[in-house]
């Protein structure tokens, strides 16, 4: 028999696809208000995807997007990304209640293959000084330390409010021919 004092185990298998975004991920990325702020920078980033100097990757559970990283192809500063040999990853994240399940490395990993059959040799990715979870993460999955960066940038947010972001980070790199068998 059931009883209030008993709790009970129910496991849960959950398929994960990754996948591009598309025009209709776009609300879904604020994942219900958390990110709202992200609004514009999210449709810019679509629309760099559409030129192909960024993607937009998502971790896909039954049409909703749990994690998601962007990749960013070339930028100015061409030790970040350079179109060739280096890219740089940035806005990683997993949904909350997915956290510390494996999706992050699994969302890394695949990000890494998909660079290495684009050709490029080096991934990047900034981590805030205080997130030391994040850092541990990547320095698990084979990234260095290189530099570091005042972490200084704006964006406008959703109400057209300008909003300064402030976040010293370290700047990470990875080897990616090193390890792997291609
Ligand atoms: C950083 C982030 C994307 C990682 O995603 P995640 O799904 O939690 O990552 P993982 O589960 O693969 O790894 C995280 C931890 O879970 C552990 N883990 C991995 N697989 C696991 C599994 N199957 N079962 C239990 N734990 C597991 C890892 O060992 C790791 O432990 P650690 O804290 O000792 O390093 C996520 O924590 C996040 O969204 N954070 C907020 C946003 C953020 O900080 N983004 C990074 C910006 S640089």
């Amino acid at each position: 028999m059931t009883s209030l004092d008993d709790p009970s185990l129910f496991q849960l298998t959950l398929n994960i696809i990754m996948r591009q975004a598309t025009a209709n991920d776009l609300p879904k990325l604020e994942w219900y208000g958390q990110y709202r702020h992200y609004r514009k920078l999210f449709r810019r980033t679509y629309e760099e995807q559409l030129k192909g100097r960024r993607s937009m990757l998502l971790a896909d559970l039954d049409g909703f997007p749990v994690g998601y990283i962007f990749i960013q192809w070339l930028a100015n500063n061409k030790r970040i990304a350079d179109g060739k040999t280096r890219a740089y990853l940035y806005s990683f994240r997993v949904m909350n209640i997915l956290q510390g399940r494996g999706l992050g490395t699994h969302i890394m990993r695949h990000t890494e293959s998909l660079l290495i059959h684009q050709g490029y040799s080096w991934a990047i990715i900034a981590v805030a000084k205080e997130n030391h979870g994040a850092l541990r993460l990547y320095q698990r999955l084979g990234y260095h330390i290189f530099a570091d960066d005042p972490g200084q940038w704006s964006y406008e947010d959703h109400k057209g409010i300008r909003r300064n972001v402030n976040e010293p980070c370290w700047i990470l790199e990875k080897n990616l021919k090193l390890g792997y068998d291609i």
